[in-house]
């Protein structure tokens, strides 16, 4: 067996955090492994990048979920008690929910509620001021999901409930104060959401059947109990707060919008072809969720390589999209390389890899898929708007990546 390569005994954490997206795919390739060690976040942690590597992090026999996430991130992002901590059959039960939650039904009944509340921004952007779409985006998200899932939001509440859901991912990576103001929001989204769960099983609050809030306030785990209404405020969260951060995703659709016009004249046919081959596009080019952790369950040997149990692995995904092994030109954006190709469980990795129902890959892809369709479409063709003056470049060293003036539109008006 040989020693794992490594970048040890020194933390790197520095460096990982000055470019997150990055970091592992360079130190790989100078180290040519796709696995090596390092020390990140004060812990040895064994980095995994490209598309075997995805495999076997996902081999529920050799990793594990439980502990593995860093106490900051449980803290703001997933919230603790959440899906995504669980292992073997407490995991596939619970995310049961969330696979019925987000079945073809109910993502059409998202997108007819995103639709309506895009057309309702857009007649109150017109003629008025130039504004950064990705704020304009929360409140609209929060509201639509909301409505959706059942969740009821008085008017006056809904600037801090979409100030609340937005730090949650926005912030949750930021230095200093803004780390903090993540986790007041998650502490104020979870008391909020679980009053409402409360309220809902006493029957003081009514919700139809069909809604997300039903499913979750009335969801028993495999023990046949009610989820503890603390939890099950995480797990509505764990709905409401990633669909308020697919405003990351349009931003980045109406970017690459501006920086391959040609896409703008493509996307202004019917072929629907097209027009999925650009979102794949969107979510393997532009960087978002840099990577995924786990344990190593047991002592196991992998190509020569040592896995030592209850070391920390961290899976890269953004570097997984960009393998020029799966990827031919990795760096270049071309919609067209999906047209003839379907992706695999494990070189196309943005909302993690494997498959959603029985791994941990990410429930949301429909839904996410299906707001970015529809958010290219309306931005394309429906929406007519200029790009004042702004810095257009991605800002890498924050999380997530984000243009750095946050996508300004201006002169907005509506096409017939
Ligand atoms: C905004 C775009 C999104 C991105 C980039 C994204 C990305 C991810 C990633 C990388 C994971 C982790 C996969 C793993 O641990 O192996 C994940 C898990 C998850 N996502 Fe998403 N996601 C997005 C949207 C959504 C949406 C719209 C929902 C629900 C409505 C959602 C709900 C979840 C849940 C509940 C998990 C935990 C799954 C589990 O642990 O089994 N996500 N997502």
């Amino acid at each position: 067996m040989s020693a794992m390569p490594h970048d040890l005994p020194w933390d790197h954490t520095v460096a990982l955090m000055a470019d997150p997206y990055r970091y592992l795919s360079r130190r790989s390739l100078a180290l040519g492994s796709d696995v090596f060690e390092s020390r990140l976040l004060l812990r040895r942690t064994i980095c995994m990048t490209g598309p075997e590597a995805v495999a076997l992090f996902y081999d529920r026999q050799r990793f594990q979920r439980e502990g593995a996430a860093p106490e900051p991130l449980r803290a703001t992002l997933f919230g603790k008690g959440a899906v995504q901590g669980l292992d073997g059959e407490a995991h596939r039960w619970r995310k049961s929910l969330f696979m019925r939650v987000v079945d073809a039904d109910r993502v059409d009944e998202l997108l007819h509620t995103v639709g309506q509340h895009w057309e309702l921004a857009a007649q109150r952007w017109s003629g008025g001021p130039s504004f950064p779409l990705y704020h304009a985006l929360h409140p609209m998200l929060t509201q639509a999901v909301c409505e959706w899932a059942g969740v009821p939001v008085p008017q006056e509440d809904l600037p801090r409930r979409s100030e609340q859901l937005t730090a949650l991912f926005d912030q949750a990576a930021a230095p200093g104060l803004g780390h903090f103001r993540s986790r007041r929001a998650r502490s104020q989204i979870e008391s909020w959401l679980s009053r409402l769960i409360d309220h809902v099983r006493a029957g003081h609050v009514e919700v139809a059947e069909n809604k997300a809030l039903y499913a979750v306030a009335w969801f028993r785990d495999e023990d046949g109990k009610l989820l503890a209404p603390s939890i099950a405020a995480v797990e509505l969260a764990n709905l409401l707060r990633p669909t308020v951060a697919v405003s990351v995703f349009i931003v980045f659709v109406a970017h690459a919008l501006q920086a391959h016009p040609h896409c703008r004249e493509a996307l202004a046919g019917s072929d629907n072809a097209w027009l999925d081959a650009f979102v794949q596009e969107v979510r393997r080019w532009y960087p978002f969720f840099p990577a995924v952790v786990a344990l190593v369950r047991e002592d196991f040997e992998w190509r020569g390589l040592r896995f030592a149990r209850g070391r920390r692995a961290m899976l890269d995904l953004y570097g997984t999209n960009h393998d020029p092994r799966s990827w031919e030109r990795p760096d270049a954006f071309l919609p067209e390389r999906f047209l003839p190709r379907a992706p695999t469980p494990f070189d196309f990795v943005p909302q993690g890899g494997a498959d959603a129902a029985t791994h941990h890959r990410c429930p949301g892809e429909g839904i996410t898929i299906a707001l970015m369709r529809q958010a290219a479409r309306f931005l394309g063709q429906r929406l007519r708007y200029s790009l004042p003056a702004q810095d257009l470049s991605i800002d890498f060293g924050r999380l997530p990546a984000l243009p750095r003036d946050r996508m300004i539109l201006g002169d907005i008006r509506l096409s017939a």
